[in-house]
């Protein structure tokens, strides 16, 4: 795949992503906001794949962050094959009470970046004919636990149709969605995982590996796991009234 760039490259599904793309030859950016957390993460790469590793350190809550990112994937002297958009968090707050500034920051990192370094991405990919671009979005995508949803829904709604779009030009979009995975993301939202049984988490070395593996096939949209590929297939046909009803806004066994 070349270079690939992958956000939120220090923790948990994007960390993973990137120790598979390092260790199949691919050299690699890193995008996070924590530089000294992005340049251990980087020298232990270097030292375990001799590959070449670059520290890309923003925050893609705001525009420069976003920007920044954008301007290296659309780099002609160093060229990026595949884009990973994988940064986000879990809000830990409910609607009603919470913070709009922490509700901004979620559709910014998880929405409007993504539309930033797609943008970016997907016109220079089309000039050269090539490259690749895997987003990352949940199968809350497809449920109606609040904001979050709905940003995991545009991402997927919005991956489908840059898919149909850059097809012609030979560049490939994929979207993950994962269901429950053990990373720092529950940790750092207050939620409580062990409220859902070891059987409901995908491994996040599974994660990688198949959206990785969707990317390479083509494949417009993952589910990285049989058991939520089925959990996705009940989503799409139960009334909504159904599903509101046990995923909905605040069933996230949140500790207050
Ligand atoms: N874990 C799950 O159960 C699960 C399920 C489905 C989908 N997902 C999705 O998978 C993706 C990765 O989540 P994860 O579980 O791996 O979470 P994680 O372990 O908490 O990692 C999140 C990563 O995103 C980065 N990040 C967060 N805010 C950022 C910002 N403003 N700018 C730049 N980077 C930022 C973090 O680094 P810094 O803090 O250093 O910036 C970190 O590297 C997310 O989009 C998440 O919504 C997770």
């Amino acid at each position: 795949m070349g270079t690939a760039l992958v956000t939120g490259a220090t923790s948990g599904i994007g960390k993973e992503i990137a120790w598979q793309l390092a260790g199949e030859g691919n050299d690699l950016v890193l995008v996070a906001r924590n530089t000294a957390a992005l340049e251990d993460y980087a020298d232990r790469l270097r030292n375990f794949t001799g590959q070449s590793i670059e520290v890309l350190s923003a925050d893609l809550a705001t525009e420069e962050g976003a920007r920044a990112v954008a301007d290296r994937t659309a780099s002609r002297e160093k060229p990026i094959g595949l884009v990973v958009n994988n940064a986000g968090f879990g809000l830990g707050q409910d609607f009603i009470g919470g913070s709009l500034e922490r509700e901004l920051q979620a559709i910014d990192v998880m929405a409007r970046a993504i539309l930033i370094i797609c943008h970016s991405a997907a016109n220079e990919f089309a000039r050269r004919g090539y490259g690749a671009i895997l987003n990352v979005s949940s199968m809350t995508s497809l449920t109606a636990q609040g904001t979050y949803s709905a940003h995991k829904a545009w991402v997927r709604t919005f991956s489908e149709g840059l898919a149909e779009t850059l097809k012609p030009y030979g560049v490939s979009v994929t979207v993950s969605c994962p269901g429950l995975v053990h990373t720092e993301f529950h940790e750092r939202t207050q939620v409580d995982a062990s409220q859902w049984p070891d059987l409901a988490f995908i491994p996040v070395d599974k994660v990688a590996s198949r959206s990785l593996d969707a990317v390479r096939r083509g494949r417009v949209i993952v589910t990285p796991s049989p058991l939520y590929a089925a959990a996705a297939g009940f989503l799409r046909l139960a009334p909504r009234r159904l599903v509101r009803s046990v995923a909905g806004p605040g069933r996230s066994g949140r500790h207050d």
